[in-house]
């Protein structure tokens, strides 16, 4: 369920209305919903509920924007980082370090350094050669870190293959044949205290098999690890938990059904679980609001030409990604029509042969399901602005991202010598 309904013929999110956001903002502009976010926040917890104090921690790489973390912040969520950059942003969104898992194959020395010094809960490293770097670096600050190993479990999480990252062709992870190795070394090293393990098998699972399936396999690893000795006080089960896109997309599980499996494929572990989610929470919570620049006739199908353009909302072109395209003011007239954007590429496209509502140029569209790695993907090609972000809550709302111009923002002078 999400806040973005019809009210007197027009899309609102929450009690805004997005054409009021459209006129003052401008188009391209990614609009979220306070009341989703929490909603999910709180769904997944609920869920969660019969597990015994677990961590959920969001993937800030879904959607760091600042007034969106700290809307999860306040509802008790900690964060799973990826750089250093992520780790500033929980920070100073108000997640405590103790909330803070920081996963990643290339995290640097510089990060590691001021990670630990802040004190995260957990570094899930994905190599021991990262042990090894990260224990140097905790050795020369006069502190141990907290680390857990990802595991690979070689498990096809059904996804995209360019989201896919369990299968022993990835590059994540540590397979099951090398783990034991693996926790020995980081045990033997100074800096270094082993707290947990880890397992992250893929993005937009729409079953919940393999990740049984995965979860199975770190159980195996854990009773492996206890039978050696290892006192281990965390168990990290990732994200990866699809949602629903639209009409004819694969519907996910809900997260009832998969708090019931973690719960029963978890009932023997008695250590502290930790979640990932970061689609789950921030998805359905966000579209891409853009205007209809002009329409053009094809040979088959009408093209809509929009404001927005793969810079924006990199999905599609990306994964050929779904989502969902309505009029901000539907007239109730249908039609098929190609809706792409204004970037000199084919692969600028985000529907092809899409039945959809009826727009005429200067009307207002929305894309569904923006709010997890849509504006967090945006880039400036083709010299375009930065998508600008707005929060909304009940019927008040605020930029909480503006509309930049890097290649003004990150202009340097020519050299003279040119
Ligand atoms: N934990 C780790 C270690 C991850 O790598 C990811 C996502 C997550 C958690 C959160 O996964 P989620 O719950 O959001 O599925 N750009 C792609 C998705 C990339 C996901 C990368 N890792 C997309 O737009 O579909």
């Amino acid at each position: 369920m999400d806040h973005f309904d019809l009210n007197d013929g027009a899309l609102h999110c929450d009690g805004v209305p997005l054409e009021t956001i459209a006129a003052e903002v401008g188009t391209p502009v990614y609009v979220y919903s306070h009341a989703t976010l929490v909603r999910h926040a709180r769904v997944l917890k609920e869920a969660l509920a019969a597990l015994h104090d677990p961590l959920v921690a969001f993937a800030v790489k879904a959607n760091p924007n600042p007034a969106v973390l700290a809307t999860l912040a306040g509802e008790g969520l900690g964060a799973d980082i990826v750089s250093i950059g992520e780790y500033r942003l929980a920070r100073a969104a108000g997640m405590p370090p103790s909330t803070i898992l920081f996963s990643g194959v290339g995290k640097d020395a510089a990060e590691m350094a001021e990670a630990l010094a802040g004190d995260v809960l957990q570094f899930n490293l994905e190599s021991v050669e990262e042990a090894h770097m990260l224990s140097v670096v905790a050795v020369a600050a006069g502190r141990t870190a907290q680390v857990a190993f990802r595991l690979n479990p070689d498990v096809d999480a059904g996804t995209h293959a360019k989201i896919t990252t369990g299968n022993a062709d990835n590059k994540f992870g540590i397979p099951a044949s090398q783990a034991l190795d693996a926790f020995r070394a980081a045990r033997d090293l100074p800096g270094l205290e082993v707290t947990g393990v880890t397992v992250h098998i893929g993005s937009q699972l729409t079953r919940l098999d393999p990740l049984e399936a995965a979860f199975q396999r770190l159980g195996e690893l854990i009773s492996t690890l206890r039978a050696d000795g290892f006192d281990l006080k965390i168990a990290d089960l990732g994200g990866g938990l699809g949602v629903p896109y639209g009409p004819g997309q694969p519907e996910p599980p809900t997260p009832e059904a998969y708090g019931a499996m973690v719960a029963r494929v978890t009932r023997d572990w008695n250590i502290r679980l930790a979640f990932e989610p970061g689609r789950l929470i921030s998805g359905n919570a966000g579209v891409l609001l853009t205007r209809v620049v002009r329409v053009k006739p094809g040979e088959k199908h009408p093209w809509v030409i929009v404001d927005a353009a793969m810079n924006d909302l990199m999905r599609p072109a990306l994964y050929d990604a779904y989502h969902h395209i309505a009029a901000v003011r539907p007239s109730g007239r249908r039609w098929t029509a190609n809706v792409v954007g204004p970037v000199c590429e084919s692969g600028d496209t985000f529907a092809l042969a899409r039945e959809m509502d009826a727009v005429a140029p200067g009307d207002l569209i929305v894309f569904r399901t923006a709010g997890a790695y849509g504006a967090a993907m945006s880039n400036g090609y083709n010299s375009r602005e930065l998508t600008p972000e707005v929060l909304v809550k009940g019927d008040k709302w605020a930029l909480v991202r503006r509309r930049i111009n890097i290649a003004d923002a990150a202009a340097a002078p020519v050299p003279s010598w040119l």
